[in-house]
C-alpha cells in the first residue's frame, strides 16, 4: 500500500533544511514587521491567537517535532494566516545558524520541557548557551517571555536570566480566569492550570551595556 499523500503546507511549514542555511524574514514573510518567535510552539495556540490579534506582527514558531509543527501549520494554513509559520527544527540551531542578529522583537518559551529525570537535565532548552542564542537575535529593547508550571524549572530560567546580566525584569499583569476552552495563553497553560499547578511567568526586557 502506497503512504498516503503528505499535504503541502508550504509556506507555513518549512524545515531548517528546506532553508537552505539563510532566512530573510522580509523575504519569508513578504513583509517588514517586527517577528517575534514562539520556541517550542507546540499545538500553536499562542501563535494563532497571537498572529489573529496583531496583525501588524509576525509570528515563528519554531517546532522540533514536525508532527506537531505540521499541526500547527495546517491550522495557520486554513485560516490563510500571512503573519503566522511554523518552522520544523532544532531552535538552537535555527537560532545559531540561520536567524540574523538583532532581527527578532520577542522570543517566546512556554512551557519548555522540564526533563524531569536529572541525567536528563541538560537537555533542557534553557541554558548560558541558549540565553547568548537569544540576545543575539534580539534587537535592544526586545523581550523575553517565558513561563512554567515546574517551580523548579522556573526559578533556574530565572536565575540564568538574571545573572546573564543583560535582562531587565518586567511586570505582568494578574493572570486572568479562563472564560472558554481556547482562553489561555498555550495548551500547556490550560493542562498546567486544569491540575490546579501554580503558574510561573517571567518577561524581560533585553538591555545590554
Ligand atoms: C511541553 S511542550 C510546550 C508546547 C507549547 N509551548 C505549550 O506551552 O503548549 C514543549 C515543546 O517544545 C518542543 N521542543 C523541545 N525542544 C525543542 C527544541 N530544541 N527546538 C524546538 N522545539 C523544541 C517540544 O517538541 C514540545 O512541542
Amino acid at each position: 500500500m502506497r503512504p498516503p499523500p503528505t499535504e503541502d503546507l508550504t509556506p507555513w511549514f518549512l524545515t531548517l533544511d528546506d532553508l537552505g542555511g539563510s532566512l530573510d524574514w522580509a523575504e519569508f514573510f513578504d513583509n517588514s514587521q517586527p517577528v517575534e518567535l514562539d520556541i517550542g510552539c507546540g499545538r500553536g495556540l499562542f501563535l494563532v491567537n497571537s498572529a489573529l490579534a496583531h496583525p501588524e506582527t509576525n509570528y515563528c514558531g519554531i517546532e522540533i517535532d514536525y508532527r506537531e509543527g505540521r499541526r500547527t501549520a495546517r491550522r495557520l494554513k486554513k485560516r490563510a494566516m500571512a503573519n503566522a509559520r511554523v518552522l520544523g527544527g532544532d531552535a538552537n540551531l535555527a537560532l545559531e545558524k540561520l536567524i540574523a542578529p538583532n532581527s527578532v522583537s520577542a522570543v517566546h518559551v512556554y512551557f519548555p520541557d522540564p526533563w524531569w529525570k536529572r541525567k536528563h537535565r541538560r537537555r533542557r532548552i534553557f541554558t548560558d548557551v541558549f540565553l547568548d542564542l537569544v540576545t543575539n537575535v534580539l534587537v535592544e529593547g526586545g523581550e523575553l517571555h517565558s513561563w512554567s508550571d515546574v517551580g523548579e524549572y522556573f526559578q533556574t530560567i530565572r536565575s540564568l536570566v538574571d545573572h546573564h546580566g543583560a535582562f531587565q525584569e518586567l511586570a505582568l499583569p494578574d493572570l486572568t480566569v479562563p472564560q472558554h476552552d481556547m482562553d489561555y495563553l498555550t495548551s500547556y497553560e490550560r493542562k498546567g492550570r486544569r491540575k490546579g499547578s501554580d503558574i510561573h511567568r517571567g518577561r524581560w526586557r533585553f538591555a545590554p551595556g
